[in-house]
C-alpha cells in the first residue's frame, strides 16, 4: 500500500467514523444508550475506541501526515462530543420538563370546588317580568337619577314648594335644592323634556322615604310608566295595567280602579288586583288578608299642568301614568310577610327564590 493511500485511507476512516457516530447520537431513545455511543467511539479508561487508537498512532507519523489525520481526528472527536453534549441537554430538559408535567398533573376528573351559587333578588324577578312586559308592548326602559332636584321631584309634577303634598313623601333632603328622589314620577319629567310625543317609557328604580316598618323601608324600589300620544284615554291606562297584572300574577286577576289623588294626574286612581290565591273566595286568605284585592299603586291621566310644564300641548296630546312598587308586588307573589327583610343581605333568605 504506498504511503499516500495509507493516509488517505485513515482520513477516510475518520470521516465513516465521524459520520457513524453523529447519527448514532441522533437515534438513541435514552441517556443510557448515549453514554454506550460515546463509548463506543471516543471510548473511556482502559476502553479504547477506533478513534482513539487512530490517534495513538499518529506519533508515528510524519509531521505533514500528523497535521492531517491528527486535524481531521481532532475535528471528528470535537463533532461528536458537541453531539453529545447536547442531546444530553437535551435529555435533562425533556427530564425536567416530565418531572414537572407529573408533579403540575391535575386530575380533572376530580368533583371541582363548588362556588356559591348566587340568585335573583326577588323585587328584581319582579321587575324583570313587569319591564319585559311593557318592552313587549314597544315601551322604551328610562333612567334618572337617584339624587334629584327639588324640581323634577316636585315642583314639575305639580307640587310646588310649600304644597302639603309635599310634606306626606317623608323626604331625605340634601343640600342645596337636592333630595334623594322620593318615587319614580321626575323620570316622566326627564323624559317629557328630551323628547317629543308620542311617548311610551317604562322606569324601573330606587326610592328613597324616611319610613321603616314591616312593610316600609328607606330605600324602595318603583316602577314608573308613562304614555303620552294623541288619543289616550283612561280606558287605555286600565286595559294595559290589567294585561300587565295577568303577566305578572296570572291569567285569572282582574285589575280594579278606585278613585284617588295625586298632584300629577286628573283623574287619579289607585289600582288593585284581584287575589291571585284565593280569588276573593277566602275570608281567611294570608294574602289578600280576606279583602279579595291587593293594591298595587297610584296611576292617572297625566295632569294638563305637567304637560304644559315640558311645553307638550294639552289639547293635542293625553296621557296616562302609574307608579307601582315591585317590593310590594314580590312579597304578595312570593308570600314574604315582612319587607325589610328583602334588604338585609341574608343569603338564605335570599336562595329560596
Ligand atoms: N309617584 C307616586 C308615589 O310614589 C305614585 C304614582 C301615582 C305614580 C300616580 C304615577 C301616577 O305615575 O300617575 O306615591
Amino acid at each position: 500500500m504506498c504511503y499516500h493511500s495509507a493516509l488517505m485511507m485513515a482520513v477516510d476512516r475518520i470521516e465513516e467514523l465521524r459520520e457513524e457516530a453523529l447519527s448514532a447520537v441522533a437515534s438513541v431513545g435514552s441517556t443510557s444508550d448515549l453514554e454506550s455511543v460515546r463509548v463506543r467511539y471516543l471510548g473511556w479508561n482502559n476502553c479504547s475506541a477506533e478513534l482513539t487508537e487512530i490517534k495513538k498512532g499518529i506519533r508515528d507519523l510524519s509531521p505533514e501526515e500528523r497535521r492531517e489525520v491528527g486535524g481531521a481526528a481532532n475535528k471528528a472527536t470535537k463533532e461528536i462530543e458537541t453531539a453529545l453534549a447536547e442531546r444530553r441537554e437535551e435529555s435533562v430538559a425533556v427530564a425536567e420538563r416530565e418531572k414537572r408535567l407529573s408533579s403540575e398533573a391535575v386530575d380533572v376528573t376530580l368533583p371541582g370546588v363548588p362556588y356559591p351559587k348566587g340568585s335573583l333578588h326577588p323585587s328584581l324577578r319582579v321587575i324583570d317580568e313587569v319591564v319585559d312586559f311593557f318592552v313587549g308592548l314597544g315601551y322604551r326602559v328610562a333612567e334618572g337619577p337617584e339624587v334629584e332636584t327639588d324640581y323634577y321631584n316636585f315642583t314639575a309634577l305639580n307640587i310646588p314648594p310649600g304644597h302639603p303634598a309635599r310634606g306626606m313623601q317623608d323626604t331625605f333632603f340634601l343640600d342645596e335644592g337636592l333630595v334623594l328622589r322620593t318615587h319614580t314620577s321626575p323620570v316622566q319629567i326627564r323624559t317629557m323634556l328630551s323628547q317629543e310625543p308620542p311617548v311610551y317609557v317604562v322606569c324601573p328604580g330606587r326610592t328613597y322615604r324616611r319610613d321603616s316598618d314591616p312593610t316600609h323601608t328607606p330605600m324602595f324600589n318603583q316602577i314608573e310608566g308613562l304614555a303620552v300620544d294623541k288619543g289616550l284615554t283612561l280606558g287605555h291606562l286600565k286595559g294595559t295595567l290589567a294585561a300587565m297584572a295577568r303577566h305578572v300574577f296570572g291569567e285569572d286577576v282582574s285589575l280594579r280602579l278606585r278613585p284617588s289623588y295625586f298632584q300629577f294626574t286628573e283623574p287619579s286612581v289607585e289600582m288593585d288586583v284581584s287575589c291571585f290565591v284565593c280569588g276573593g273566595s277566602d275570608p281567611n286568605c294570608k294574602v289578600c288578608r280576606g279583602a279579595g284585592w291587593i293594591e298595587m299603586g297610584g296611576a292617572g291621566m297625566v295632569d294638563p299642568a305637567v304637560l304644559e310644564e315640558v311645553d307638550y300641548d294639552p289639547e293635542e296630546y293625553t296621557g296616562f301614568a302609574f307608579g307601582f312598587g315591585p317590593d310590594r308586588m314580590a312579597m304578595v307573589k312570593y308570600g314574604v310577610p315582612d319587607l325589610r327583610l328583602f334588604f338585609e343581605g341574608d343569603l338564605r333568605f335570599l336562595q329560596q327564590f
